[in-house]
């Protein structure tokens, strides 16, 4: 039973909440709109209302948006936790989670933020920020650091956060241990690399040919470009790994541990997903190897503690490349082409003045 409320908020936490929020009041913003999952085709730069924040919303001025892993996802409406908001078609016609910009309005509810203060973090749902405004929860925004750009500010809160859970929050990495991160060039592997790394481990990284020496860059000691090799075939074990793209079998992840060993799921098949709620447990059982889903909630206590590191130069959110709002669907196919090492950034272009 605490597995099934263990998925149940995971979902909840995220695509499950992902309800449209505009009510007309007759102003309209651009965003990039989808209608039907697909490749990024199916994106267009529409007129849009703009959305009203209820209650315990902020309404943001998007300055920049960043892209990850659940916008591709959310695109095309793969795996199929992907599709919790519409199986048939996006339950919100908006992607985009990651936002950095100024607070417009205020809900009456709000205590932490006024109109004009910077802020960023993540919105509900993973869905409304490749827009010009978006309204989101205080409880995942944080005040933007004077020191980081807002480009720099909507690069981190995603995908810092997993890194931040995964390596430390509740992976505890310590001096010595061995970490693997699979899908180690992507928005969440380039934050946990470092983070492993900053915390004495031994780092061996997992992602495509093309980004194996920007691994090497942001510190792995180890590299393996997962078009030619298994790390879960190659007999070596790890204390910790940490996967963004899980599609293995729990029992291929229990070989690459070690006795003791954690292994996080983060993002994957939901197959894969299934295999290690349902045979987790017995494998810790019976061999004390921890294969389990990492939940992250989507929080601004975790999204500080890893700017934190950021605004001290400790750990560096890289940005490949940057684009403009109408440029999204460009963005979007360099990430799903395999090209993109770390995070893509949009800046959008305001076209309604205060
Ligand atoms: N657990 C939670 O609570 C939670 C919360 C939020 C998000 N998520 C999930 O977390 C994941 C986050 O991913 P992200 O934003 O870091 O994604 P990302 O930016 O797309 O990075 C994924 C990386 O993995 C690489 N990759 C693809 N196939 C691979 C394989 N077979 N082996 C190793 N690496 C491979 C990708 O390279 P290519 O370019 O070659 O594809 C890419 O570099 C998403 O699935 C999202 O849904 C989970």
């Amino acid at each position: 039973m605490s597995k099934i409320n263990e998925v149940l908020s995971y979902l909840e936490e995220g695509r499950a909440k992902a309800k449209c929020r505009h009510h007309p009041e007759g102003t309209l913003m651009k965003a990039i709109v989808y209608h039907k999952y697909g490749s990024p085709d199916v994106l267009k730069l529409e007129e849009v209302e703009m959305p009203t924040p209820t209650d315990d919303e902020v309404l943001i001025r998007i300055h920049a948006v960043s892209i990850n892993g659940s916008d591709r996802e959310g695109l095309i409406g793969k795996p199929l936790y992907a599709r919790l908001g519409g199986l048939r078609k996006p339950g919100y016609p908006i992607l985009g989670s990651d936002i950095a910009g100024r607070v417009e309005r205020i809900g009456k509810n709000i205590t932490q933020f006024q109109p004009g203060d910077e802020v960023f973090g993540e919105i509900p749902g993973y869905h409304g920020g490749f827009a010009e405004y978006a309204c989101a929860s205080e409880k995942t925004l944080a005040r933007k650091p004077a020191s980081l750009t807002f480009e720099v500010a909507a690069a981190i809160p995603q995908a810092g956060v997993i890194a931040w859970n995964g390596i430390r929050e509740k992976g505890q990495v310590q001096p010595g241990q061995h970490v693997l991160i699979n899908g180690a060039g992507g928005s969440a592997g380039m934050f946990a690399v470092q983070l492993a790394k900053l915390y004495g481990a031994e780092v061996t990284g997992v992602d495509n040919t093309g980004k194996l020496d920007f691994m090497r860059s942001l510190g792995a000691d180890h590299v393996i470009d997962y078009t030619r090799e298994d790390f879960t075939k190659n007999r070596k074990q790890y204390d910790l790994i940490l996967d963004v793209i899980a599609h293995r079998s729990a029992f291929a992840y229990r070989r690459a541990l070690k006795p003791n060993g954690t292994y996080f799921f983060v993002g994957g098949s939901v197959a894969t997903l299934f295999q290690i709620l349902l045979l987790g447990p017995w494998i810790q059982r019976t061999t004390g190897r921890n294969i389990r889903l990492l939940a992250v909630p989507q929080n601004s206590r975790d999204l500080i503690s890893i700017t934190e590191l950021c605004e001290t130069g400790k750990i560096v959110p890289v940005i490949d490349r940057g684009y403009s709002l109408s440029e999204v669907p460009e963005a979007l196919r360099y990430v799903a082409e395999g090209r993109a090492k770390g995070k893509v950034v949009i800046t959008v272009q305001q076209s309604v003045d205060k």
